[in-house]
């Protein structure tokens, strides 16, 4: 064949070939990447396989809750013949973009995420999306992004039931305000719930909150550090203590006992967690805020399985992440003390009673 003959054959082809892509090109070119996503989000059906696989992508199970949350997410999930595959990113943004890239390429129907950094985890949902996978937050909400639904529990009401209690036992003093991680949206709603409650004091000069600062990674030596600051500024001057969960209350007290002042300052935290527990049958802290896990991952995963067979789902509250009202649901939290210890945490079996009160 001479060459002018393969050119002319060469330039048709090509021809063609950009005739198709222009025409491509007048149908996709002008959509955003929202626009694709939207498009595409509600295209994935379950694969052939009828089995509904959730990918579960997790920040970390450093604090103890996270452990519970795991299995008994996965329990919930086997119990509706849904089976799941779960990653955890140990509080690194990046590695859980990327492991979340694994869990759209192994097939998942479904993304639930509790995201390390709310602020950047929307890149997780675009990618879902763009792979036609609907994305539920888990516990926290991740902002600035077209999520399909939200399951947590009611953050603010949990700072709220803080101050409440705290504000009841001492009216007037100097509050020290030991806050969780500023990367995750639930540390911003508990402290507004807590100042929600407290403004009103700090308005009549009732209250001076002498310390405020953010836990970085919820960490307790942050807090534990961030205490021994507030105690040296107030020359151990302080009337109550209010941190953002058990983990970083533990750091609270570790520095009260080395000051001689544990169990004279009250102090609040949050998570029922096991040592918690103990503390507050010791006196060392004075209360908690339940939350049942159980209850949390079971709302979880029957969303969760409705979502990915393209069901409705049923959500009675909205929550703005800063992009879009995203269909909520919030559960209660409850306060617990030394007076309703055994028929909340112990009656639920959240601990056994010989664990809380003979370790
Ligand atoms: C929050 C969660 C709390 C606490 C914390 C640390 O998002 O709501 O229960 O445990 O993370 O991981």
């Amino acid at each position: 064949m001479n060459r002018s003959l393969g050119l002319l054959t060469g330039i048709v082809v090509t021809a063609l070939f950009l005739l198709l892509i222009g025409c491509e090109d007048e149908n996709t070119s002008v959509k955003s990447p929202n626009q694709l996503e939207e498009e595409v989000s509600s295209e994935k059906e379950p694969t052939s396989d009828d089995t509904i696989k959730i990918g579960f992508s997790m920040d970390t199970l450093e604090e103890e809750r996270w452990a519970k949350d795991k299995e008994l997410f996965r329990e919930e999930l086997e119990a509706l013949g849904a089976e799941v595959e779960i990653m955890v990113a140990n509080e690194d943004a990046a590695l859980q973009i990327s492991q979340v890239e694994t869990l759209i390429s192994n097939g998942v129907d479904l993304l639930v995420v509790v995201p390390y950094y709310t602020e950047t985890a929307a890149a997780i949902v675009e990618k879902a999306h763009l792979a036609g996978i609907k994305v539920l937050s888990y516990d926290r909400i991740i902002k600035n992004a077209n999520i399909d639904l939200y399951v947590s529990f009611d953050n603010e009401m949990v700072g709220q039931l803080q101050a409440e209690a705290m504000t009841n036992l001492v009216p007037k003093g100097k509050y020290v305000y030991i806050g969780g991680a500023i990367t995750d949206n639930n540390a911003i709603l508990v402290k507004k719930g807590v100042f929600n409650i407290l403004q009103p004091y700090i308005d009549r000069g009732d209250i001076t909150v002498v310390y405020d600062q953010w836990t970085e990674d919820w960490n307790p030596d942050n807090a534990y550090k961030n205490m021994l600051a507030a105690l040296e500024a107030n020359n151990n001057q302080i009337d109550a203590v209010i941190a953002a969960n058990d983990a970083t209350a533990g750091g609270v007290i570790r520095a009260l006992k080395e000051k001689g002042l544990e169990g004279k300052i009250p102090v609040a935290g949050q998570d029922a967690d096991l040592a918690a527990a103990q503390r507050i049958v010791e006196g060392t802290q004075t209360l908690t805020i339940y939350k049942p896990i159980r209850a949390l991952a079971k709302e979880a995963a029957e969303r969760a399985v409705q979502l990915a067979s393209g069901e409705d789902v049923e959500a009675d509250r909205v929550i703005n992440n800063g992009k879009i009202e995203v269909p909520s649901v919030l559960l209660s939290p409850i306060i617990v003390n030394q007076n309703n210890i055994d028929e909340t945490i112990i009656e639920d079996g959240f601990h056994s009673r010989e664990e809380v009160y003979h370790p």
